[in-house]
């Protein structure tokens, strides 16, 4: 997995910085700690492979719908800590880091492992899936910019390459104003090791 993401990284066209002596993308390191944090439930972590050999995966860790305006008495951000959606009212999960190798790339491995993610996101419950990444590919599997569906970006400077599907059978219309999505705590690590590293930002992908 760790390799994979090493060698999809490496020849991306945009990556996070090092973050650390190996000069690897910042993405394999995230990958690391996604695997150890209790955020991404193994069950939602999925590798494809082919005779033993995995070419590609992709993570779904929990976030946090954290409110932007003032909370009623009583009441407090969305929260999904533990496994499975809970019972939050709209339990949300942010998708990545997605690689394939590059060798295989284009042949409908990153579509498989990301469809089958949300499938089983689905499955467990979770309402909502947000990603940063590129519209034209994430646009396939029913992403929309996530301002459309009432989600916050964690930085307004992403605009529509912050995106946001709904899942199952959640209704099309009358979603509320949900907040801000929160990434899992890997990716705030990444993004504040790779600005000691960069003096820049790394963005979760
Ligand atoms: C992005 C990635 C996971 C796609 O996996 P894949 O197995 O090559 O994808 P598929 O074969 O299922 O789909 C190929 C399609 O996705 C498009 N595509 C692939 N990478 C893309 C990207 N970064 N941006 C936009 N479109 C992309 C291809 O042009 C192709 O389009 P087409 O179906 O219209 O011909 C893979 O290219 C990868 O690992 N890239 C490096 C890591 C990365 O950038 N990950 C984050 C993506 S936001």
């Amino acid at each position: 997995m760790r390799a994979v993401a090493a060698e999809a990284f490496e020849s991306a066209e945009r990556s996070a910085p090092p973050v650390d002596a190996t000069g690897e993308p910042g993405e394999v390191r995230l990958v690391e700690w996604l695997r150890e944090s209790d955020a991404v439930d193994p069950d939602l972590s999925l590798v494809a492979d082919a005779d033993g050999e995995v070419l590609g995966h992709v993570m779904l860790s929990r976030g946090d719908l954290e409110s932007d305006e003032a909370p009623a008495a009583g009441t407090g951000s969305t929260s999904a800590q533990e496994p499975g959606a809970g019972d939050d009212p709209v339990a949300a999960l942010g998708l990545g880091p997605v690689s394939v190798r590059p060798d295989v790339q284009g042949r409908g491995v990153g579509s498989a492992l990301v469809s089958e993610a949300l499938v089983r996101a689905s499955g467990f419950g979770y309402d909502v899936v947000c990603v940063l990444g590129d519209a034209t590919w994430y646009r396939r599997f029913g992403f929309l910019p996530a301002a459309e569906l009432g989600i916050g970006s964690p930085d307004p400077a992403w605009g529509s390459a912050f995106q946001a599907v709904r899942l199952g059978d959640t209704p099309e219309e009358g979603w509320p104003r949900l907040g801000v999505f929160r990434y899992a705590e890997p990716f705030a690590r990444l993004e504040a090791a790779a600005a000691r590293e960069t003096h820049g930002t790394a963005r979760p992908r």
